[in-house]
């Protein structure tokens, strides 16, 4: 009987695990959609919008960007559909790095604006129901802030709050030597020598910006007090600066190997070594779970981290798993680093980047997908004007969140600065030669808002970079006002992205060529979407259900293609037959599938 009883009970838990299985079959693995959330945090139904605050709006007419700048923007923002806004540093700072170096944590710099602006600013974005993330920025201080003051004194109790170390001897003039060989990412030693204390202190990126040592405990609680004071300021969450830097090992008198396939014979620059030593140290992921933990203490915060040319699995590692959460995502640079630039983008690389982050990413994990920001170049410069909008359509339409750099809405391309005008520590430090292969002031130039002085930007009569040349043409108040534009398709997809197909229907990719990638959205009960693009530079003529992977009906209606494309046969509304499309270069076309009866 017992057995009998036994055999039934197993029969039924496999019949019931068959039935289960088909079903998990029929709607889609979480890997092909994304799992079905029953509430989304905030961080997973917007796009996330980073605002480099020197170069949004400039209120008070000195050329540079601030807080009140930006609050005069809130409407722009808000129209265009972004929902969460990330401010890049707008603390106190000399601005060696261009406020990457911070003087004081918990303040406003007087360039910006006040603590009362800012609080505008966060109203006047919450009042308007988007959300706003802070930068946090651990690694590393200024060498103003009074912490490095005081710790240079060895006043304590901030003697130990920084990285600092001996020499390893002295050289024939007497030169004190650094302890070890590592490099900054700027270029040059990572040791620069203070007199006063006479010991050498490790900075990671420019001698302003002296590291902070993280095997101190005080200084791991002031930095989540950092976070407290900027949470109990009702911000939203945070974009993590620089992590990989946070620890190296301890023992300081070893030497980083040379790297073999660097690409350099300059000894002085970043990539000349392999940084064993000084980059992803497992200590990191105590300190970001104590941080976790922090946010944890208040409801809906986000924590987006920085992970910049790691290896997948490592990067992976920043989610963190079900028992430890670390970051609701790191950063998803492959775009960046995979397809430099457009004789990179082929269908095929589009398929192998997307795969290459969605196959790595941890099970119940969300993803993200990043085109650009204040550190590398403008897409439009990349891949060309003419992908603009394909890929703000693929970025937007893809499951995951967003993440758009100021001014791609608009597809602003690069600004030539001369020598002269080169603001940026990491151009500077190459010096006239050089500066153009690493400055990152291209990107920063002012965000172009009409065909008036100054692109807008300002009510004064300089800007702290030049606005580009273009600006009559590419600018916020035309593209609003053309028939066809980027900003109009970014914004049409802004809304789009909110219908369910997208928010959590399934993803398949089912025509991928050379020259084609296609992504289809789609969910039992909804309308399914493709999106089709034209990685080439060549106009293209594709049979779709010849190379389509899936069944595809004959036709479709256009509900949105890029700005290139002036055909009459792709005006959106037009049904297109599927066997036959054509496609201008870098074209993106976003159809709506007519299913047959
Ligand atoms: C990454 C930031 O994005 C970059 O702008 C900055 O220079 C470094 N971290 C150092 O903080
Ligand atoms: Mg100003």
């Amino acid at each position: 009987m017992a057995n009998k009883a036994a055999y039934g009970a197993l029969f039924a838990l496999l019949f019931l695990s068959a039935i289960f299985v088909t079903v998990i079959c029929i709607i889609g693995s979480p890997r092909d959609g994304l799992a079905h959330h029953e509430s989304f945090p905030f961080w997973q139904r917007t796009i996330v919008y980073q605002v480099y605050p020197r170069s949004l709006g400039d209120s008070d007419g000195d050329g540079a960007g601030d807080l009140r700048g930006i609050s005069s923007k809130a409407d722009y923002l808000h129209g265009l559909g972004v929902g969460t806004v990330w401010l890049s540093p707008v603390y106190p700072s000399p601005m060696a790095d261009f406020g990457y170096d911070i003087a004081d944590f918990v303040g406003i710099d007087p360039l910006f604006g006040t603590m009362a602006d800012f609080e505008e600013l966060r109203a006047a974005l919450h009042d308007r129901g988007l959300k706003l993330m802070m930068d946090f920025v651990p690694n590393h201080s200024s060498d103003e802030h009074q912490w490095f003051a005081k710790s240079k004194r060895r006043e304590e109790p901030y003697t130990d709050y920084y990285v600092w170390a001996d020499p390893k001897g002295f050289n024939e003039t007497g030169q004190p030597i650094p302890p070890n060989n590592w490099l900054s990412v700027f270029r040059g030693s990572a040791w620069t020598w203070v007199e006063e204390r006479q010991q050498f202190y490790y900075h990671q990126f420019l001698a302003k910006q002296p590291d902070l040592n993280y095997r101190n405990e005080r200084v791991r609680e002031e930095m989540k007090n950092v976070l407290r004071f900027w949470l109990d300021k009702g911000v939203d969450g945070f974009r993590v600066d620089a992590i990989t830097h946070l620890f190296e090992v301890q023992d300081l008198s070893q030497d980083e190997p040379v790297a073999s396939h660097s690409g350099t014979d300059d000894p002085l620059d970043y990539g000349y070594l392999n940084h064993t030593l000084t980059l992803n140290q497992p200590e990191t992921f105590t300190v970001v779970k104590e941080w976790r933990d922090v946010l944890d203490q208040y409801p809906d915060k986000a924590m987006i981290i920085e992970v910049f040319g790691e290896e997948i699995e490592e990067v992976m590692k920043y989610y963190g798993n079900d028992s430890v959460p670390l970051a609701d995502f790191p950063f998803n640079f492959l775009l960046i680093e995979h397809l430099r630039n457009r004789s990179d983008l082929t269908g095929f690389a589009l398929k192998d980047t997307i795969d290459l982050w969605m196959d790595n990413m941890p099970e119940g994990k969300w993803p993200n997908w990043v085109l650009g920001n204040h550190d590398y170049g403008r897409v439009a410069s990349r891949f060309g004007t003419d992908a603009v909008d394909a890929l703000n359509m693929l970025v937007l339409l893809l499951p995951g969140t967003p993440v758009t750099y100021n001014g791609e809405e608009i597809g602003m391309v690069n600004t030539f600065i001369s020598w002269e005008d080169t603001q940026d520590p990491q151009g500077c430090r190459y010096g006239p030669e050089h500066y153009q292969e690493f400055s990152r002031d291209p990107e920063r130039t002012p965000m172009q808002w009409d065909n008036t002085s100054f692109a807008g930007f300002t009510k004064g009569n300089s800007t702290w970079l030049p606005v580009n040349e273009n600006y009559k043409e590419v600018n916020v108040k035309a593209q609003l006002q053309a028939e066809e534009s980027h900003l109009k398709i970014y914004k049409e997809l802004a809304a789009l992205r909110k219908e369910e197909p997208f928010v959590r229907g399934h993803v398949a990719y089912p025509v991928v060529t050379f020259e084609i990638f296609s992504v289809m959205r789609y969910l039992e009960g909804y309308e399914s979407y493709l999106l089709v693009i034209n990685t080439s530079e060549g106009e293209v003529e594709v049979d779709l259900h010849h190379h389509s992977n899936v069944e595809l009906p004959p036709s479709a209606v256009v509900i949105l293609r890029s700005v290139t494309d002036t055909s009459n046969s792709t005006v959106p509304g037009s049904v297109v037959k599927l066997s036959e499309l054509i496609l201008v270069p870098g074209e993106g076309l976003l159809l709506n599938l007519i299913e047959e009866e």
